[in-house]
């Protein structure tokens, strides 16, 4: 009957991993005992500490439903997101910088036409969104589907409210560039909002006294074929929380300049109630390939 002091017992279970087939799943899972057994050494953790970290992991699971993500949230606030995309993208090339995909990439995606208001009947000052995608060259890609989706005014998602389910989505859609790799859509000027704190990752952020904010910005997921597929955000410039973002997400190329005017007729020719904006933006992509995530809730239907 093998017995082992602390140090034997890591290298033990690094070897019980030994006739795993896959090899990057054997490096993966010896990498993380040794990781998480050096960490359990490091910090002396006790029995208290240690049932915490079961409890606070599972409750973070049980909040997890086809629309609400709580482990990729973990992940966000621990940046551990952010780390992954920053070792997976290191060389850019002047491509377009990425970002975390965050927690709503949920819903339905519908193509919508171009110039189409993504937020009709929703409060806030109206924003004209003009893009382009191109390769790096400045070569336009036509025919690309870009997904766009952001928060309502009160720094909500969609899916977040319960009228998700009757009145479907809203400030989300999918456009397809034209063969100039343009597209164009109005929205609400987004604000910034606390990410969800009614959570066992909203307590821990709380209880450490870290705030929730998330500067405001557009998610977009650009996904032309012959091109790895862009994750990013465009970030509001000027919001001040552009330097303390809590999923530290922003990079300086990502953030754009928004226009205010203040001309009576919006560039749709309908009548502005009070200032308007517009944000203009060019997303450059690298030649690649990859597949891009698909929205949570079809991926569920997928798997049901
Ligand atoms: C978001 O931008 O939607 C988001 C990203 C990370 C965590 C929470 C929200
Ligand atoms: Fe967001």
């Amino acid at each position: 009957m093998p017995q082992f002091n602390d140090t034997e017992l890591t290298a033990a279970v690094i070897e019980s991993f030994a006739d795993t087939p896959d090899p990057r799943a054997k490096f993966l899972l010896q990498e993380l005992v040794k990781s998480l057994h050096d960490y359990v050494r490091k910090t002396d953790l006790t029995f208290e500490e240690w049932e915490y970290a079961i409890d606070f992991l599972t409750r973070t699971g049980q909040k997890c439903t086809p629309i609400r993500q709580e482990f990729i949230l973990l992940s966000d606030v621990l940046g551990v997101s952010m780390l992954v995309d920053a070792i997976n993208h290191r060389d850019r090339d002047g491509a377009t910088e990425t970002t975390v995909l965050g927690p709503f990439y949920v819903g339905e995606h519908k193509v919508m036409p171009h110039g189409s208001d993504i937020s009709a009947g929703l409060s806030g000052e109206r924003m004209f969104v003009q893009t382009r995608v191109t390769d790096l060259k400045g070569k336009p890609l036509g025919g690309a589907p870009v997904d766009v989706w952001h928060a309502d005014d009160d720094g909500f998602y969609d899916s977040q409210r319960p009228t998700y389910a009757t009145q479907g989505p809203t400030s989300r859609a999918r456009f397809i560039t034209d063969s100039d790799g343009r597209f164009h859509f109005s929205t609400i000027l987004p604000c910034s909002y606390p990410i969800p704190t009614d959570g066992p990752v909203g307590e821990m952020i709380i209880q450490t006294r870290r705030h929730a904010m998330r500067p405001a910005h557009i998610h977009f997921l650009v996904a032309a074929p012959g091109y790895q597929p862009l994750i990013t955000h465009v970030f509001m410039e000027g919001d001040k929380y552009l330097d303390s973002d809590v999923v530290f997400g922003v990079k300086d190329e990502l953030i754009a300049r928004i226009e205010k005017h203040t001309d009576p007729v919006m560039p749709d020719g309908r009548p502005a109630s009070g200032p308007w904006h517009r944000m203009t933006y060019e997303f450059r992509m690298k030649p690649g390939e990859g597949a891009a995530p698909k929205p949570m809730m079809a991926k569920a239907e997928e798997n049901a």
